[in-house]
Formats: structure tokens, C-alpha cells, sequence
């Protein structure tokens, strides 16, 4: 199908067979991409096959910086084909949300708004387009969009994602998603381990469980007890072709002492985790309202290694929030150093309309920030390659995951979340095998087989 209306005119009238649907930003953005996808396949659409134009493009985005956010309108404008043709056109996700109606101002060629809290109504949205109606829907419905989305079926991967609560009720000063994802809700009980089972009956191994404050998650078991993330956990574990658990994001505050006792106590639990601290200085953090202090946070980290002590801490942390001095800065420096990090990601502060941080005096010029994130991930950088060199002569288990970059290589994981290229033939991916690490990289490892089966 190809859409020829110019520039701002009605939508011709179509349904489209095939779909695409590209997912910037967070792990959530991957898993709503994928609900979408299944959606779309049980309404009798198909996938574009690789290197084909789709009838239909879903740009699922992240507003989280605004280098994210230009992003999408430089993919919008890039749809359109040489002919004047273009496909139908949708923006989903956290842009959506946040723009809404703007978007089809701004771009007129975008034909569906959904935000992600909506979109489980894409059908009829795209009925809508088709019929050359405007198609947008930023609501955040009571319903949610998990009573109405398909079974999971069959995966092509033995990983995968698993959303277990939404939204973020901290609001950070400098964060957008409070606004985009909206407050807090965790999903049921019964609801996170149906879809548990039906992964793991489709083939899956290993599951990380989502949220953006993944560790606030609380509801109520099939007993009817109050139950957190650390109880969810160790249900999850007793299903047993479920081999590995993840989660993140986690918040510092919302570490309990059942969840840091559960990595001690859960073979299943992967070491890893994900605990963003964001600054290394006290007045940083309370200007960003993230109530926590660089002392309460580094106290966790203590008690989750006293708990599990190979576990591996990975972080983020932003560069240039309003008003950080140099010695500000510098702390940010040092915790890196002191926490030893496995791995972190670190950001230059973008302001987001319509966050207190964004009005707030003191922005830092664009080439100062530039300097402190490179002195930042210098650090972080040499942190990370001390880590995975202190894995080089060891015997571990990874799970399989994908195909590598070279013919006959794979890709599989560490508990700790390392990246492992090793030989193997393709039908060994999903399964766990014990390897021999030969050498490390800053990002990735070499292995190979080792003669043991792994238990
Ligand atoms: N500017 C830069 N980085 C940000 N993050 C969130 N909001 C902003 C912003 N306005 C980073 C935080 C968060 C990660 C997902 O993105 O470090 O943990
Ligand atoms: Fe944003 Fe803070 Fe919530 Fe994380 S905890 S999503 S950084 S507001």
C-alpha cells in the first residue's frame, strides 16, 4: 500500500497487510514493541520482512532527552519515499504521550498518536487512519491495556522482557517519565506469572522483569498476602524451565531487605544489578529530589554485597544538572571508583519541558558538560574493563542467546550480564553451557566451550 496525499491532506482510505514497528529508548519501549507486534500479527497483519517497505511504521519513542525526541522527527521526514509515496505513519510511545496532537502539527505526515498507556487500541486507530480520521489517543485508561493484549505465544529468543509494574511516582526534578508513563501501577500477581508461564512454554529461558521503578512493585498473591518484588521473585523461581531472573530499573529507596536477602537466597536471581545513584554529591542529589543520600545509597550497595558478594552494580549518572560546580562534579567521579562499577551509562542533563529542573538557574554550557561526560566515561570505562578482566581464566555458565557478527559465532550472556562470543553451531541458541573466558574487552568476552556440561 502507498500513501501518495500530499503533505496535510486526508489519509487515503486503506488498511495496511504489513507492519514495522521501531522501538527507541528503554527496555519497556522493547517489550511494548513486541506486545504491539503480537497484537497486530493476531489481527492478521504481518511483519515487513527485513530490507521491504511496511505498509505500516510504528515509531515507538523515548522523550527522555531531547536528542531522542529530534530523532523521531528526522525519521518522520526520512519515510517518505522518493515517488512522494510514504506508508501509513504512527508515533507511539513516550513522545506521543507527551506531544500528542502537536505531532501531527509539527509533522504532517504522521497519521496515528498513541501513548503508551493506549496502545492496545491500535486497531482501531488504525481503522480510523485508514478511513482518513484523525487517530490519536493519549489517554491512560483504568483498564488496562494487559487485560486486552494477546496471550503470549511462541518467542524467537530465549530472553525476554516481562513488564511488571509502570510509571514512576518520585519524580526526580530533571525526569520526564512521571509525566509520560504516569503514576505508579503494579501489574497482578496472577497476571505477571500467567505471562511468565506462557513465555516460558514459548521457549523462554531467562526473564527480566520490567518497570521503571521495577523494585516498588507490590500486590497481593494468591493467598491474598501483600506480597514485594522479592516474594514475585521467588515464585517465579519455582517455575522450572525458567532458568534466570532479572530485573531493573530499581530504585535505591525501594531496596528492601526481603529483595537484598532474595540475591542471597535464590540461585535463579542473576548477580546483577541495576541501581542508579545519578550524581555523587549530596547537594546534586537533593536538587534532583532523588531522597536519597551518596552515604544511604553506598550502605546498600554494602548490604546487597554482604548478601551476594560476586554481584556486579551497574549505574547511571547525569553530567551537567543545573548548577553542578566542578567539585560537584569530581564526587561523581569518585563514587565510580568506590563502587566499582561492572558497568555504567551516563547522560549529559537535558532539560524536558515541563520538569522543575528545566527552570532552574545555573544550566551548564553544552561544552563544559561535553567535558565532564568524557572525563566521566574515561572513568567508568577503565571500572568496566577491570571487571570483565577479572572474569579472563574462569569457568562460567552463559545462556546462548543469538547469532554473532561472523558465520559460526554466537552470542551468549554471563550471570553478570557480560556479553561472551564464542564457537557454537546455531542450534545450541537457549541453551545454558559452561565456558572457559579467554580474553576481555571494555565491552564483551571470549570464551569457549568448556568440556563439563554445565548442571
Ligand atoms: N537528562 C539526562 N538524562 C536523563 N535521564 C533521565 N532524565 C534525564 C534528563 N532529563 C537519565 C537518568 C535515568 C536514565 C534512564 O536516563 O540517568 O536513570
Ligand atoms: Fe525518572 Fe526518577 Fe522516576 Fe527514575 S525514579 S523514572 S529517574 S523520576
Amino acid at each position: 500500500m502507498n500513501r501518495t496525499n500530499a503533505p496535510g491532506s486526508p489519509a487515503v482510505t486503506n488498511a495496511p497487510a504489513t507492519f514495522q514497528v521501531k522501538s527507541f529508548g528503554c527496555q519497556m519501549n522493547v517489550y511494548d514493541g513486541e506486545r504491539m507486534a503480537e497484537m497486530l500479527g493476531e489481527r492478521g497483519m504481518t511483519a515487513a520482512a527485513e530490507g521491504t517497505d511496511a505498509d505500516l511504521v510504528i515509531l515507538n519513542t523515548c522523550h527522555i532527552r531531547e536528542k531522542a525526541v529530534d530523532r523521531v522527527y528526522s525519521d518522520i521526514g526520512r519515510m517518505t519515499r522518493e515517488d512522494g509515496s510514504r506508508p501509513m505513519i504512527a508515533v507511539a510511545g513516550c513522545v506521543a504521550q507527551a506531544e500528542g496532537s502537536e505531532i501531527s502539527r509539527r509533522a504532517k505526515t504522521v497519521d496515528i498518536v498513541v501513548g503508551p498507556q493506549a496502545y492496545h487500541r491500535l486497531p482501531d486507530l488504525i481503522a480510523k487512519a485508514g478511513r482518513g480520521e484523525e487517530a490519536i489517543d493519549t489517554d491512560m485508561p483504568a483498564d488496562s491495556k494487559f487485560d486486552t493484549l494477546p496471550a503470549r505465544t511462541r518467542q524467537t529468543r530465549p530472553t525476554a522482557f516481562l513488564t511488571i509494574m509502570e510509571g514512576c511516582d518520585k519524580f526526580c526534578t530533571y525526569c520526564v517519565v512521571p509525566y509520560t508513563r504516569g503514576a505508579e501501577i503494579s501489574r497482578s500477581w496472577s497476571a505477571i506469572l500467567d505471562e511468565a508461564k506462557a513465555l516460558v512454554d514459548g521457549g523462554v529461558k531467562e526473564i527480566t522483569l520490567l518497570g521503571q521503578n521495577v523494585n516498588a512493585w507490590t500486590g497481593q498473591d494468591d493467598r491474598g498476602q501483600m506480597q514485594g518484588m522479592d516474594g514475585l521473585v521467588r515464585e517465579l523461581a519455582k517455575i522450572d524451565a525458567l532458568k534466570r531472573i532479572r530485573y531493573t530499573t530499581s530504585h535505591p529507596n525501594d531496596m528492601s531487605d526481603g529483595l537484598i536477602a532474595a540475591h542471597g537466597e535464590v540461585a535463579k536471581l542473576m548477580p546483577f544489578l541495576h541501581l542508579p545513584v545519578q550524581s555523587g554529591n549530596d547537594r546534586i542529589l537533593k536538587a534532583m529530589n532523588r531522597s536519597h543520600s551518596v552515604e544511604s545509597y553506598l550502605r546498600i550497595i554494602d548490604r546487597v554485597r554482604t548478601a551476594r558478594p560476586d554481584i556486579a552494580i551497574s549505574s547511571d549518572f547525569i553530567v551537567g544538572f543545573p548548577g553542578e560546580s566542578d567539585a560537584e562534579f569530581e564526587d561523581t567521579l569518585r563514587i565510580v571508583e568506590q563502587v566499582r562499577y561492572a558497568q555504567c551509562y551516563s547522560f549529559k542533563y537535558s532539560p524536558r519541558p515541563g520538569t522543575p529542573a528545566a527552570g532552574m538557574d545555573g544550566q551548564i554550557a553544552p561544552e563544559l558538560m561535553d567535558e565532564r561526560l568524557a572525563r566521566l566515561q574515561a572513568v567508568i570505562n577503565r571500572e568496566q574493563v577491570a571487571f570483565n578482566n577479572t572474569t579472563v581464566g574462569s569457568r562460567t555458565d552463559i545462556l546462548l542467546e543469538r547469532k554473532g557478527r561472523y558465520p559460526g559465532q554466537l552470542i551468549g550472556k554471563t550471570p553478570w550480564l557480560q556479553s561472551v562470543h564464542l564457537t557454537a553451531p546455531d542450534h545450541a541458541i537457549g541453551d545454558m553451557i559452561e565456558v572457559d573466558i579467554l580474553s576481555a574487552g571494555p565491552n564483551s568476552l571470549a570464551g569457549e566451550p568448556s568440556r563439563r556440561k554445565a548442571a
